[in-house]
């Protein structure tokens, strides 16, 4: 692999609530090079746009973050809020937010939306902005007359264009998208899929790719990551994890998909995730998982390998050859 320019150590957001600390995010390390995409996927609560919130400093106030988070070297997380507000959100780590399509302003033009970030950073004559929006725009392949266009004027997946277009204004090294599609039919979804992968590649991107849709995550992403409640499950070159999954809940997470030519119905995951502000013991996964055995209520399994560059949280990562015995899939 190339030289990582994002290390993530260790990482850990805990909310402070009413029923006590709930451990949103619970020591989660990965790697990022130059150029590759990361695709975090998980059911609703694995904790997913809190690692996403805490890579870009924007937790809100009840959260605490522990960890480390190094980009090309430097220590965003030693960084004073001013000096990351200065130097790292936007410029060198942008986010287009989950539901954000609802968050642009409706009185302001979409050009002007787009150009905003480079007028506050000054040193940027008007006419200068307005011609980067343009090419900007251009680059998300949006026609020119949007410019002067209201949000409402414009389609989810033109407003989806825009949101990608402001996050790549401070031309960031690093692009997190948290669920960029979601709200969008699937013809539309395939549109910007399609579009993310020739940016990645036009503009050499490193990218967090967010979806609870590992089908459509492995289409983008070079490296896969499964979370389950607020740790990976499994991590790993995208084929491989996708091919050979190891986890049971990875497992149980693609059988959910509904294919063509499938006959009967998808599989679903038995129970529901946990209450994180009571998980359960050992292995998160234990009460819903259908290989499930003694050591695994008792003991948390680390992260372990699996393959070249793959790993799973599951003992039986331990046990070689019988992994892949009575997955109910097969
Ligand atoms: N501000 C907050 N205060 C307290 N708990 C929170 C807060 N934000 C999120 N949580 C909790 O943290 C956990 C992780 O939430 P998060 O939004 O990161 O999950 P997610 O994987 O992004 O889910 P989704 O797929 O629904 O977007 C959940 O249990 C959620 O209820
Ligand atoms: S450690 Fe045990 S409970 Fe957890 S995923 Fe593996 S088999 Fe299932
Ligand atoms: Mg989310």
């Amino acid at each position: 692999m190339e030289q990582a320019i994002l290390n993530v150590k260790n990482l850990r957001v805990a909310y402070r609530t009413p029923s006590g600390p709930l451990a949103a995010v619970d020591g989660v390390s990965f790697s990022l090079a130059a150029g590759e995409a990361l695709g975090l996927v998980g059911e609703s609560g694995a904790g997913k746009s809190s690692l996403a919130l805490a890579l870009m400093r924007l937790l809100p106030r009840n959260a605490a973050l522990e960890g480390q988070v190094e980009l090309e070297g430097v220590d965003l997380l030693a960084l004073d809020e001013e000096a990351f507000r200065r130097e790292v959100r936007w410029r060198r780590i942008a986010m287009v937010f989950q539901g954000a399509q609802e968050a642009l302003n409706p009185v302001v033009k979409v050009g002007e939306q787009v150009v905003e970030p480079l007028l506050l950073q000054g040193g940027v004559s008007k006419g200068e902005a307005q011609k980067e929006a343009a090419r900007l725009l251009e680059v998300v392949r949006l026609p020119a007359e949007v410019y002067g266009r209201y949000p409402h004027e414009l389609s989810g997946g033109m407003k989806q264009r825009v949101l990608i277009s402001m996050a790549l204004v401070l031309k960031p090294r690093l692009l997190i998208l948290d669920e960029p599609t979601s709200a969008l039919d699937v013809t539309v979804q395939a549109q910007i899929m399609d579009q993310l992968k020739d940016l990645k590649r036009e503009l050499g991107l490193a990218a967090v790719f967010i979806t609870h849709d590992i089908a459509l995550a492995s289409d983008l992403c070079d490296t896969l990551g499964v979370m389950y409640a607020g740790k990976l499950a499994e991590l790993g070159p995208a084929e491989a994890v996708l091919t050979r999954p190891h986890n049971p809940y990875t497992r149980l997470l693609l059988a959910s998909i509904p294919r063509l030519g499938q006959e009967g119905q998808p599989g679903f995951i038995p129970g529901s995730p946990p209450d994180m502000t009571a998980p359960p013991s050992g292995c998160r996964f234990h009460p819903r998982c259908p290989r499930v055995f003694g050591r695994c209520s008792r003991e948390e399994p680390p992260l372990l390998p699996v393959g070249e560059g793959h790993y799973s949280r599951c003992w039986l990562a331990e046990l070689p050859g019988a992994s892949r015995r009575g997955m109910p899939e097969e």
